[in-house]
């Protein structure tokens, strides 16, 4: 990383020329920076149930790439078979994980510009797909800068601020959602002192959010999930940033299991707790957090994965291991969109942001 920045580093491209997507795997940071080369359906599909690819905006990035290239190479010489072929790819890579709404909506982004280019020629649908995929990153960029601003505007300097999971640079296109603060913070002076929750049991916050802060300059001290409780008691946590995989109408949040504890304790000890969430994460048809699917996963993740030796009998224990919580709204003290920043009720708020997305797409 000697003389190079973190941003750099990019998580998921396009390689047009070589019908593939280039990500990095994420699986395999701190210790090793390699990139995959991604060509197939089922590669992709794989990488991102996997976590090779993770977090909800890189989720969608991939799959818009994903889905442009299940199609590019179709031979299908009319629209409707054409669509029919496209619908076959929008589905299969859909069911690759449940939680993060962004992985729909970037999938819908791309039939809808299918549709809208309907009466063009099929090279021309597949020119008009890849514009359509590239638009989602850049567009990601762009909102991950507006939240930093956001978010700053809401912490002042030498602030201590807390982040679970990792809501990063490695989860988007760049900058992060969580972390779009912290890197604008770092920036201008701020003097963040930044403590990343480890992250059970995938670690997240010990191998992405620690190595991605550290490589930028940032403060940044590694604790494990069950010390919240300990650094925002002894006065050291000012601000909690946390990224989110979906968020309901009436600002339920699911993120990455162990939020919602640390909403909880936020609430508890005064400290505000911020949402960081792209309008893409915003699912205004899901009404609570009653309605969002929560990924279950492996049990060995959890006793296995990481360790030389089973760290729990395999035998007469049972495992639960869901991906991710809903931190019920009363927990929130804001969420932070690229249009603003939304504050309680949400059920009213929320839709002013959208109002204010789709006036900015009118002018
Ligand atoms: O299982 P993961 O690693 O995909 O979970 C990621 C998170 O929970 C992130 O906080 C969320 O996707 C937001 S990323 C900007």
């Amino acid at each position: 990383m000697e003389n190079k920045s973190i941003f750099d580093l990019e998580t998921v491209y396009l390689d047009d020329k070589n019908n593939a997507v280039i990500m990095l795997d994420q699986t395999l940071v701190p210790n090793e920076i390699k990139y995959l080369q991604l060509t197939t359906q089922p590669e992709i599909w794989a990488a991102i149930y996997e976590l090779r690819v993770r977090g909800a905006p890189a989720i969608g990035i991939t799959a818009g790439y994903g889905a442009y290239l299940g199609i590019k190479q179709s031979t299908a010489t009319d629209f409707d078979t054409f669509f029919n072929e496209f619908k076959a790819v929008k589905e299969y890579l859909a069911s690759s994980r449940p939680t993060a709404v962004n992985l729909f909506w970037a999938l819908k982004k791309m039939e809808t510009c299918l549709l809208s280019n309907k009466d063009k020629s099929i090279p021309e649908i597949k020119t008009a797909l890849r514009e359509q995929a590239e638009e989602i990153k850049a567009e990601d960029i762009r909102t991950n800068k507006a939240i930093g601003e956001f978010g700053l505007s809401l912490i002042q300097p030498n602030s201590g601020v807390l982040t679970h999971c990792n809501a990063g640079s490695l989860a988007t296109g760049k900058y992060g959602t969580a972390t779009a603060p912290m890197y604008l913070g770092q920036e201008r002076g701020y003097n963040l002192k930044v403590f990343a929750d480890e992250t059970r049991p995938l670690l997240q916050g010990a191998r992405l959010t620690t190595f991605e802060l550290a490589a930028a300059g940032i403060d940044v001290t590694l604790i494990c999930d069950n010390m919240a409780a300990t650094v925002m008691k002894k006065g050291w946590i000012q601000a909690v940033f946390v990224g989110c995989d979906r968020v309901a109408a009436n600002g339920d949040t699911a993120n990455k299991i162990g939020t919602a504890g640390v909403a909880i304790l936020a609430h508890e000890y005064g400290i505000p707790f911020y949402v960081c969430a792209p309008s893409s994460t915003i699912d205004m048809e899901t009404p609570t957090g009653e309605q969002i699917e929560i990924e279950l996963r492996k049990p060995e993740e959890i006793y296995r994965k990481w360790y030389s030796k089973p760290m729990a009998p395999e035998q007469g224990v049972k495992f639960y291991n869901p991906a991710f919580d809903v931190t019920d709204a009363k927990y929130i003290t804001s969420i932070i969109t690229e249009f603003g920043i939304a504050r309680p009720p949400y059920i009213r708020t929320l839709p002013q942001i959208f109002e204010k997305k789709h006036s900015s797409e009118q002018r």
